[in-house]
């Protein structure tokens, strides 16, 4: 591949960050680039490294799916105002849930979301913008997922639909391609975004339609986004790699103020792991379950079920979808 990996030991977050400062300004010169900022810690750190490179002639967008946890855009969007950098919010709510309309299949679900980013969304503003460059958050380990078929997502020319060759002067900057995730949050820290920001737990890039077992209406969105409030707020003391709710497609039978009720499950994991590739569950106390399933089965209108996956992965994986 002959793109030369810097290991996180090895890393020199100011050298780094001059660096590929410096690469960006000189690249795109006085013209514009564009990127798309998700609130996840690969494109925020681009972000402000793009922000510290050119400034203003980096238009921002954050592209609200509707798949997104809950008040998401307006938490990133005043992050990133704090350092100076103003973020669009592209409302493409709409195109998000037609497309993922009848779509029960999870690799369909994915390949739905990728298709409506890249060639509906995204893809359209590059073109609107004119601007020759895009920057993107692209880690080494995406590299070799794509490589090994394992993502397909991160060959971005092919999905905006682009001809690089035919694409005059177009370009895409990548630069957090030498590094892994635990050197993008050093680079994070290091370009001063909060906490909040350079630990963040993992997020996928389907959203909460990664977590909405069978077809992801705006109705099943809105439960599962409710759940997920909850169980991010029960869960957070934990420190765990990654924590989540499920919602599953399956009813059961419930009974609620004396009267029987046919209604959904929740399902909720959470994972110990140190890459991802793989993970155990963590092993909460009793107290803490039995608090997060009553908070739950009360504030989550319909739902009268709440399990907890005891499967390591593999064979689970950390997502359902
Ligand atoms: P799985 O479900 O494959 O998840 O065990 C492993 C880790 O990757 C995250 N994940 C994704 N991240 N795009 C992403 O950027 C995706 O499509 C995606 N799917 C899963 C997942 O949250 C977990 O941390």
């Amino acid at each position: 591949m002959g793109i030369k990996e810097i290991k996180t030991g090895e890393l020199n977050t100011k050298e780094f960050i001059t660096e590929k400062a410096g690469e960006i300004s000189s690249a795109v010169g006085k013209g514009l680039a564009i990127n798309a900022l998700s609130g996840g810690v690969d494109s925020s750190a681009v972000t402000m490294l793009g922000h510290k490179a050119i400034g203003s002639r980096l238009k921002t967008y954050f592209i609200n799916n509707g798949l997104m946890r809950e008040d998401e855009p307006r938490k990133i969007v005043s992050i990133f105002k704090k350092f100076g950098v103003s973020v669009e919010v592209v409302d493409a709510r709409k195109q998000f849930f037609n497309a993922l309309k009848g779509i029960t299949d999870p690799e369909e679900k994915r390949e739905a979301i990728t298709q409506t980013f890249y060639k509906d969304v995204f893809g359209k503003l590059v073109k609107k913008s004119k601007a020759k460059y895009l920057l993107q958050g692209t880690i080494l380990t995406d590299v070799d997922e794509t490589v090994a078929g394992i993502k397909r997502q991160h060959n971005v020319f092919e999905q905006l639909g682009i001809d690089p060759k035919k694409a005059f002067g177009y370009k895409i900057i990548e630069p957090l391609v030498q590094l892994r995730k635990d050197g993008v949050r050093k680079v994070a820290e290091a370009l001063g975004l909060p906490n909040s920001i350079f630990n963040r737990m993992p997020f996928p890039g389907p959203a909460l339609s990664a977590r909405v077992i069978g077809e992801a209406t705006q109705e099943k969105i809105e439960i599962v986004r409710l759940a997920t409030v909850i169980t991010e707020e029960e869960l957070s003391s934990t420190n765990a790699f990654q924590y989540m709710a499920i919602l599953h497609q399956d009813r059961v039978t419930g009974i609620r103020s004396g009267r029987r009720e046919f209604g959904m499950q929740i399902e909720i994991r959470c994972w110990d792991s140190i890459d991802a590739r793989r993970a155990q569950p963590t092993r909460l106390p009793y107290e803490t379950l039995e608090k997060l399933a009553n908070r739950i089965v009360t504030e989550v209108e319909g739902v009268v079920s709440v399990t907890y996956n005891i499967t390591s992965k593999p064979p689970s994986t950390m997502e359902a979808v």
